[in-house]
């Protein structure tokens, strides 16, 4: 299914994108401007946004690393 109609990006090249820096970097986070970057394109229009994200989440390596959850409030914390 294309994604993203400006640059003909698929839900499977998304998927794969994905699934090729979660196994290049564990711990890496992944944005959708690293997706367009891996898949050598950039965004145009933004219109495929939301349907760029939720494809994205719809990916189990989208996670983010264990190590890095929680950042925030561990900040906030020690002020
Ligand atoms: S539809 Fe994705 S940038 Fe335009």
């Amino acid at each position: 299914m294309i994604v993203c109609s400006c640059n003909a990006i698929t839900d499977r090249d998304i998927h794969a994108a994905i699934d090729w820096m979660r196994a290049s970097d564990p711990e890496t986070i992944i944005t959708p401007g690293k997706v367009y970057r891996a898949l050598g394109k950039a965004a145009d229009c933004g219109g495929c946004m939301s349907l760029f994200l939720s494809t994205m989440r719809q990916n189990a390596n989208l996670e983010v690393p264990a190590e890095l959850r929680g950042l925030k409030d561990y900040r906030l914390q020690r002020g």
